[in-house]
């Protein structure tokens, strides 16, 4: 890959909301039980947005940390991407709320709506326009606050999610954490495998959709169980092939917190073990593109990414779409 500036991560953050919410809460108004939910998934809690708290809130606990980390000041940042398909309202874009909150006076921004793969979408853009000498530095923020779009009646879907936030400060010629290798991809004839059909220009929500609960997040759970492992699989020989390296080299993988059966299956056929991938599903769920932010923030603050160490961050998610980034830290 040619590139024109190296692109580092000048420092990372993340927030989660304060309400726990463990299994066993499901089932008191669900056909469901605690020991389903953790053996099908390997999640036991979750965090829960408190009632009015938007995804431009999390953005702002989330961002304040990453530029802390980074030892910059708002005022400093050039651009500011939000990756997030729950916003907090269809217009404008988020990333609107988040600079004003921020005080990041003389940034640009845009919102990504890419679900589980936007963080990375979202590192991906940024990472060409510092490359290019555009800009000199983007804060990248994953964030969902998914109970919105829950469907709390569908114990195949809502069971699964949680709210979050992560983000990470991209800077030209950072020496740490460079971007070493890129790469997405979809597949577009499976949009309903996950969906949240009415709401945009193509459904209105009308009474009739309320009704049925179209305006929330649909789910075919099993087709993307099958599609994710596959995925999971290729994008990691892909990166390993396309920087050389083996499957010793590298450090961590940060994968999609999708589910744990997901990730152990996809690494049946990979010669990498489980200690070298880190999970947090366990205490978030899925937070979709929240979760490689926060967990690559969590992994780092446990000491679990070491200098010079190559991290790897898979994706996948509606669309269905998927990404892969590969970092040296
Ligand atoms: O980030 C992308 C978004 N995430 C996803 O798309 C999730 C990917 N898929 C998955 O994680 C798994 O497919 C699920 C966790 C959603 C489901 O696990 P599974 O092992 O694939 O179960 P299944 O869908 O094959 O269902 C097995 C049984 C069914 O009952 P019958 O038909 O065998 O009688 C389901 O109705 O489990 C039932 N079931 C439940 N039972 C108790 C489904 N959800 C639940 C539940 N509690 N919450």
């Amino acid at each position: 890959m040619k590139t024109l500036r190296e692109v580092g991560i000048a420092g990372t953050g993340h927030y989660v909301p304060e309400r726990i919410v463990p299994n066993s809460w499901f089932e008191s108004f669900l056909d469901t039980s605690s020991d389903w939910i953790e053996s099908r998934t390997g999640m036991r809690e979750r965090r829960f947005a408190a009632e009015g708290e938007a995804c431009s809130d999390l953005c702002l606990h989330a961002s304040r940390r990453a530029l802390e980390d980074a030892g910059m000041t708002p005022d400093e940042l050039d651009l500011i991407i939000v990756a997030t398909v729950t916003p907090d309202q269809l217009l404008p874009a988020t990333v609107a709320f988040l600079q004003d909150k921020l005080g990041a006076s003389r940034a640009g921004g845009w919102d990504i709506t890419n679900a589980c793969t936007g963080w990375l979408s979202a590192m991906m853009s940024a990472y060409g326009m510092i490359a290019a000498g555009t800009i000199d530095n983007c804060l990248i923020v994953g964030a969902e606050v998914l109970t919105s779009i829950m469907n709390f009646q569908d114990r195949g879907s809502c069971i699964l999610f949680g709210d979050g936030a992560g983000a990470a400060i991209l800077k030209a010629d950072h020496p740490r954490g460079r971007i070493l290798y890129t790469s997405s991809g979809m597949d577009g004839a499976q949009w309903e495998a996950i969906s949240r059909s009415a709401g945009g220009s193509k459904r209105a929500i009308t009474h009739e959709v309320v009704e049925k609960r179209d305006h929330l997040m649909a789910l075919k759970g099993n087709d993307v169980f099958k599609f994710a492992v596959g995925k999971f699989r290729d994008l990691m020989r892909e990166q390993i092939d396309a920087l050389g390296v083996g499957y010793d080299d590298i450090g961590l993988v940060v994968p999609h917190q999708v589910n744990i059966r997901i990730i152990e299956s996809a690494l049946k056929k990979l010669d990498i073990d489980m200690d070298r991938i880190y999970i947090n599903l366990d205490r978030y769920s899925n937070t979709s593109a929240a979760s490689i932010p926060i967990a690559f923030d969590e992994a780092r603050k446990a000491g679990r990414v070491k200098e010079g160490e190559l991290i790897s961050f898979i994706a996948f998610g509606a669309g269905l779409g998927w990404g892969s980034v590969a970092i040296r830290w």
